[in-house]
Formats: structure tokens, sequence, C-alpha cells
């Protein structure tokens, strides 16, 4: 009898470890027909346990099967050029236009030099053909126009808007183009504005890096986890009209170096909980460390590590899980010179979150979408690999992530149990839902005893804070102005909607508990304030403290998908923080 159950269950094991990945492999990049890992197991006197991994492997026989394919990221490349647009021999050429650019005179041809020039070498069709197809150059409305009569096979125009100037709005005409192209399943695309000859060098540079991010992220779709999908089209931009030269091309690599970090955090927070636990996390950060090594450094520690630095906090979030949680710490330093500046970036790394005992029902709760939770680490560690390769100067970074699942078995926390925090805190779990700031407490201590002087962490913490400011702009608080006007300056460059909310102390007044320090939630009322004021409790008065509640933007309900959110701001803040 034991031996049938013994080589039933080993038959199951052997077809989980075949589809199983080797651990060199990366997890963007993993092939379906890696090889196996090793697996321990043992017949116990009671009859069989299940096969166990080795000790020194991660446990990646992923429920379900499921391992994602062999993708490759978008590789396009970017150039600028000063070529006449009549000139430009490719698949699309794509232009710019405001809605004021499409003014005409009294003889309906364009005033806008670029547009008269176009449609004269096209006899007039662009105008003709955009009032027959009613463009009038509203954000959002693009058409191409398939003619004879350039050396582009297509012109397409894409609308900007009343007027464009931020870097959401290039941001966007990057993405159209990039649809676009898709559409027509060109290759050799160019991009100019209709309107570029009133920018300052300055804005030049920024609008060219938003359309280069833009464009990348709009062509790249996630299909790693499809059967079958199609490659892009698209292999090379040239951006016309910006200037050329060693400024714009360094600002150019900059928006390169910057998507890849964004399309790395997208993907994280895409997979699903079953195939990124905690300890695939700490792979992909230990990885993108590997990847970057003349600036990155990657410590990761088990749950005995962090018991050793009396993490009770996060640990208890972690109790209940099967997948073992990971304290993960990477660490930039520049590749030469003095460092003037220490920062730490702290992300919540739920790679799910059920609520636990305090269970996520109800309608609306999105417990189906909760892989995001990992949202905060995912900014994180898309920042750390943007900035591994931009590599900036005088400046320390130290990337942190207390990453764990909130689940739920008899080894869980109950609601009501008492945790303690490695500053010696005491925290009554009221409520298990409340996890994301159990962890960060931890985190928080943490990247205060590495010497940061400037902390920001982010987290998908509070539903209140989505109620508050609605799916596309985080909450951000902060007691420092100096910090907060950092952060909203980076975020303006960066293309990104945040809004500072208040830290009130007297609202701390409903997270008192009877029996210890604190209680870990108060009423509903100002739910994401309570939150932030619960963070401040673990961060030393003397560091300056940002915290980012991003639970509203980290996804797009409409794409059903990760945005990337907070990856550019972070990573402009940092190079704002280099000297
Ligand atoms: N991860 C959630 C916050 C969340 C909710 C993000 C919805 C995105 C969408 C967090 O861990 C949580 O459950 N927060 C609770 C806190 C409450 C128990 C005080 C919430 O917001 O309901
Ligand atoms: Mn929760
Ligand atoms: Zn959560």
């Amino acid at each position: 009898m034991v031996a049938i159950v013994v080589s039933l269950a080993s038959t199951l094991l052997s077809v989980a470890s075949s589809a199983s990945p080797s651990s060199s492999t990366s997890f963007l990049t993993k092939l379906r027909s890696a090889p196996s890992f090793r697996l321990s197991f043992a017949v116990t006197p009671l009859g069989y346990r299940r096969g166990r991994l080795m000790a020194h492997t991660i446990a990646k026989a992923t429920l379900g099967l499921t391992q994602p394919n062999a993708i490759e990221l978008p590789k396009i490349s970017f150039a600028a050029k000063e070529i006449d647009v009549t000139e430009w021999k490719g698949d699309i050429l794509a232009v710019g236009v405001t809605e004021k650019d499409l003014t005409k005179d009294e003889n309906s041809k364009f005033e806008n030099p670029i547009l008269k020039k176009l449609d004269s070498h096209l006899g007039g069709l662009l105008a003709e053909a955009s009032s027959e197809e009613d463009f009038t150059g509203k954000t959002g409305q693009s058409t191409v126009l398939r003619l004879p009569g350039l050396g582009s096979k297509r012109v397409g125009l894409i609308g900007l808007g009343q007027s464009a100037s931020s870097t959401a709005d290039f941001r966007g005409l990057g993405e159209a183009v990039a649809a676009a192209a898709k559409a027509a399943q060109s290759a050799e695309v160019a991009i100019v504005l209709a309107s570029s000859e009133g920018l300052s060098v300055e804005s030049k540079l920024s609008t060219a890096s938003a359309i280069v991010s833009g464009t990348v992220l709009g062509t790249h779709d996630d299909n790693r986890y499809r059967s079958e999908s199609k490659k892009p089209t698209i292999k090379s931009v040239d951006i016309l009209g910006l200037g050329t030269g060693p400024e714009v091309e360094k600002k150019l690599k900059y928006a390169e170096d910057l998507s890849s970090g964004i399309l790395f955090g997208k993907e994280l927070v895409n997979s699903p909980a079953n195939v990124l636990t905690p300890a695939v996390l700490a792979e992909e950060a230990s990885k993108i460390a590997a990847t970057y090594s003349d600036v990155l450094s990657a410590k990761i520690l088990d749950v005995e590590q962090c018991k050793e630095l009396k993490m009770g906090s996060y640990l208890g979030v972690a109790a209940a899980s099967a997948n073992p949680p990971r304290f993960i710490h990477l660490t930039y330093k520049p590749p030469s010179g003095d460092v003037k500046t220490k920062l730490a970036l702290v992300g919540k790394g739920l790679t799910f979150d059920s609520g636990g005992y305090n269970i996520k029902t109800g309608p609306g709760c999105s417990i189906e979408l909760m892989k995001f939770d990992m949202g905060g680490s995912a900014v994180v560690l898309g920042a750390a690999k943007a900035i591994g390769q931009i590599k900036p100067a005088g400046v320390e970074v130290h990337f942190i992530v207390a990453a764990c699942e909130n689940m739920i078995s008899g080894t869980g926390m109950r609601p009501g149990d008492i945790v303690t925090a490695s500053n010696g805190k005491t925290i009554e779990v009221n409520n298990t839902d409340a996890e994301g700031r159990l962890t960060l407490a931890d985190a928080l201590v943490y990247a205060c005893n590495q010497g940061a002087e400037k902390i920001v962490d982010l987290a998908t913490l509070t539903g209140a804070c989505v109620v508050a400011l609605g799916p596309s702009i985080a909450g951000v608080f902060s007691p420092s102005d100096d910090l907060a006007n950092e952060v909203l300056a980076a975020s303006e460059s960066g293309g990104e909607k945040i809004w500072r909310l208040p830290l009130e102390e007297s609202y701390w007044e409903s997270m008192k508990s009877g029996i210890a320090d604190m209680v870990n939630t108060g009423g509903r009322q100002g739910g994401a304030i309570t939150a932030a004021l619960f963070l401040k409790q673990f961060v030393d008065e003397k560091v300056q403290w940002m915290h980012i509640d991003m639970a509203g933007p980290v996804w797009n309900d409409k794409k059903r998908s990760a945005t990337g959110f907070g990856i550019s701001t972070l990573v402009e803040w940092v190079v704002k923080n280099s000297s």
C-alpha cells in the first residue's frame, strides 16, 4: 500500500519538476523546457511525505505548472536626427499635432510649416484626408494615411490636444505611435512635432525622453503567460527636430534605461502569485544586482536571519504562508567618487494579500487582484534596474523589500495577537488585513539602520487612498516640506500624478491600544492617514521620510495590467539627488 502511494506521488512530482525552470534562467525569459531542480523525497514511518526541495534550491514547483515564456523585451534603436520630413525614408512618419497646428488659411492650406510642406509634397491630400476623417488633433485621435509622394510609406497624424507640454502628453504621443506601428506592421518609424521650434533646449530634451519611454512602453505586450503571441515589428525610431549630439543621446539612453526598469516592474506586478513567490522576487532582485555588479550588491535574508533582527511584525504577517518570506536589500554605490547623500527606497512586497483571518470577502474587495500588492517592491526593484544602468554619481541608494504573502493557516497570526517590531514597539493586530504596514514597520527600521538620510516608501497600502484620490493619483505623506517638494518636482518630470495629504496627528487617537503600544488599524475614517501615522512610528525623527500610497495607480483596470507607476518619479528623484 505504502509503495503504491509513494510511486504515485513521485510520478506527480516528476511532472512538476520537469516543467520547472533552472534557477539560472531569468524570470523574464524562462524557457518552457528548462531543466529541473533536485528534489529530496523522504519515506517516513507514517507512509510518505511530500517531496521537499533541497534547502539550497528555491521552491519553484509552481502551483498549476505555469512557467512564463521566454519573451524578449522589445529592442528598439532610437536616434535623434535633423532630417527634412519630406526626405526621411521608412515605414511611418508620425507627426504630433495640436489642435492649433491644424488651422488652415483662407485657401484651406495648413498654416503650420511642417504640415504645409508635407501637404505640398502630397498634392493637398493630407489636408483633404484629415478633414474627411474629421481629424481635429484631439488627444487620443490618430490617423494613418498610405500616400505616395514622400520618402515615408505612410504618414501618421497623432493628436496632442489643445497644447502639449508635459511628460505625460509626450509619453502619450510615443504610446500612440507604438499603436500605429503595430497596426501597420511597421519597422522603421520617425516621430516629429508639428511645432517644436519654440521649445527650449531643456524641454526638447525632456520631450525626446518622454517620447522614447512612451514608445517602448506602448510597444510592450506582456505575453509571457499566453501560449501564443506575436512579436512587435518596430525596430528603429528616429526622433526628428529635437536636436542632435551628445546631450540628446545621453537623454535617449536615460529614457531607455528608465523604460527597461519600468517594463521590469510591470512584469513583476503582472506575474501571478503562484509564480512570483517571495523567493522568486528575491531571486529576481539578486539577478538585477548580478547584472549590474559594478554598482549593485544584494543581500537576501531568510526567516532565521530576520528573527535575529527581531522583525516580529514582518514575520507575523509571513507566518501563515507555505512560501517562506525573503527580506531583500540591494545597495547601489556609484562607480567612482564620494558618496554625498544616502537614500533608501522601501517597497511593500506582498506577493499576495488574502487578508489573512480578516479575509477579503465582500464585493469590490478585489482579492483576485491582490497579486499587485507587491507594487511598491516592483517600483523599488524597477528603479534599481534603471539606476544600475544610469549609474548616478554622489549617491548611495538602498533598495529594501520585506517580501512575503498574507495567507491563512493554523500557524498564522490571529486577529488580536500582539507582535513586536524590531525597534521594540508592540502592536495589537486588530485586523490581519492591515498587513502591509506591519511588514513596512520592520523594513523602515532596517532602512534607518543603514544610515539613510532620506527614505521614501511606496505601498499599495489602503483602499481608503483609492476612495480619496481615485485610480490614477497616489497619495503622499511627509513631515518634511523639503522632501515633499523634491518628490513633487520629480513626479512632474516623471509624468506621474501624486497629491500630498496631511499627517494629522490628532487622528493617532484611534490607533491606541488597551494593551499594546498601538493597534494596526483605526476606524474607517481617514484610513490612508492613520496608515501613514502608523508607519511614522518606525522612522527615526532625524531622517527625512515620505510615504507614497499607490493602491490606486498600481493597476489599470481597463488594460487589465500593471502600470509601472512610481518608477519614473523615483528614478528622477534619485538622479536629482546625485551630484
Ligand atoms: N493591499 C490592501 C490595500 C488595497 C486595497 C490596495 C484595495 C488596492 C486595492 C491592504 O493590505 C489592505 O487590505 N488594507 C485595508 C486596511 C484596512 C483593514 C484598515 C483596506 O484598505 O481595506
Ligand atoms: Mn491587506
Ligand atoms: Zn495589502
